[in-house]
């Protein structure tokens, strides 16, 4: 396993949140491009990643092959432009015998198709669990076999392993060659989750769903709560009602402050400005890829308000200050909470302000659902 892959948790944009089975080259291409053109690359978005609906089949030989209509151009085409961009790129399979949409899955296939990926010049990929046993036993052999393969290959490669957390992947993801592993079901454009098990809201898969996994994140392997949702405002093709800008940048400062991948999943060509600069917070962005990779959190509660910690490398800390609650409130977030003493410089990420020198504790107002992001330093 190489941990220089995914020595900080992987940045980059996904079809599938906001473009569904309708992905396509010329898709892939714009969604390049606008990556350039918003400046998001610049600041680590790199893998563009082409979720299911890609595939045309496979030849006489076993070797997928891309839809005709939808890739004309072929892999190795696409592969080019992107790197020609100093971007790379990410593909999506399976573990079982069919993807999660009906598509050929990689079940007995797996040498073959590491080969043919790396052939392609895929960077990165994406392997999920449709179709496949059930069981920790069949889970862990299949994701092993494809992390050999991938190895055998040559080509770095990062492998996102999507088993939504069935079989508690945390406790092998990566040994098995993994550097990212699903701790979840599918997340939804939604506060709350929705009816169906795979409409998972950003409040029970941020506040709940990663807690005790913060043991087995770090440099080389990353707990991975699902794309982020921010800028699809409702029109995604995961559903969802769409978010409020205090979810969204609280959705994003949790991911943050969890050390989650950074993967977009809103329609680029279409970014409004708001969301646009949420996911272009760069003293965010330096927390989620802070060197020392530690994940996030909460170390208590007050009614329906949180206060996390992020210990970072340099020594300084990430404090978020959330409000799950409909009403505003005021937080008092006490040194003692935070195991520190003496007088600390603090900084708003949000405001991209100092405050100033607090001693003992500080205090914060919260509009509903909203966040603040403070780092501490001596
Ligand atoms: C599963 C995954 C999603 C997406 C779809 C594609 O549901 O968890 O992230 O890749 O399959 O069909």
């Amino acid at each position: 396993m190489s941990t220089d892959l995914a020595a900080t948790p992987p940045m980059g944009w996904n079809s599938w949140n906001a473009i569904g089975k309708d992905v396509d080259e010329q898709v892939m291409r714009e969604m390049a491009d606008a990556l350039l053109s918003t400046g998001l690359s610049k600041l680590g978005y790199t893998y563009i990643v082409i979720d299911d609906h890609w595939h045309g089949g496979r030849d006489e030989s076993g070797a997928l092959f891309p839809h005709p209509d939808k890739f004309p151009s072929g892999m190795p085409a696409l592969a080019e432009y992107l790197h020609a961009r100093g971007l790379k790129l990410g593909i999506y399979s399976d573990a079982g015998l069919r993807t999660c949409g009906g598509e050929p899955g990689g079940m007995g296939y797996e040498e073959i198709d590491a080969r043919t990926f790396a052939g392609w010049g895929v960077d990165f990929l994406k392997y999920d669990f449709c179709f496949a046993p059930d069981d920790r036993t069949s889970a862990e052999r299949l994701y092993r076999k494809m992390g050999a393969a991938l190895r055998q290959t040559g080509r770095p490669i990062l492998f996102n392993i999507c088993e939504w957390g069935h079989h508690r992947p945390w406790l092998w993801a990566r040994s098995a060659g993994g550097h990212t592993w699903r701790t979840t079901g599918d997340i939804w454009d939604g506060w709350r989750d929705g009816p169906h098990i795979s409409q998972n809201g950003i409040e029970s898969l941020g506040f709940e769903q990663q807690r005790g996994l913060e043991a087995y994140a770090g440099p080389g392997g990353w707990n991975d709560p699902d794309m982020l949702v921010v800028g699809l405002r409702g029109r995604g093709a995961i559903g969802g009602p769409g978010c409020t800008d205090a979810e969204y940048h609280t959705h994003f400062s949790l991911w943050c402050m969890l050390a989650a991948p950074l993967v977009m999943g809103c329609d680029l060509r279409t970014l409004d400005a708001a969301s646009l600069e949420i996911l272009s917070n760069t003293e965010l962005i330096a927390l989620d890829q802070d060197r020392l990779g530690r994940q996030g959190f909460r170390i208590c509660r007050l009614g329906r308000c949180e206060i996390w910690v992020k210990p970072l490398a340099n020594d300084d800390i990430a404090v978020g200050v959330f409000n799950r609650d409909n009403a505003t409130c005021q937080v008092n977030v006490p040194w003692s909470d935070l195991g520190i003493e003496g007088q600390w410089h603090a900084r708003d990420l949000w405001q991209h302000a100092d405050l100033g020198i607090y001693e003992g504790q500080l205090s914060v107002e919260l509009e509903s659902h909203a966040c603040s992001v403070l780092q501490l330093a001596k």
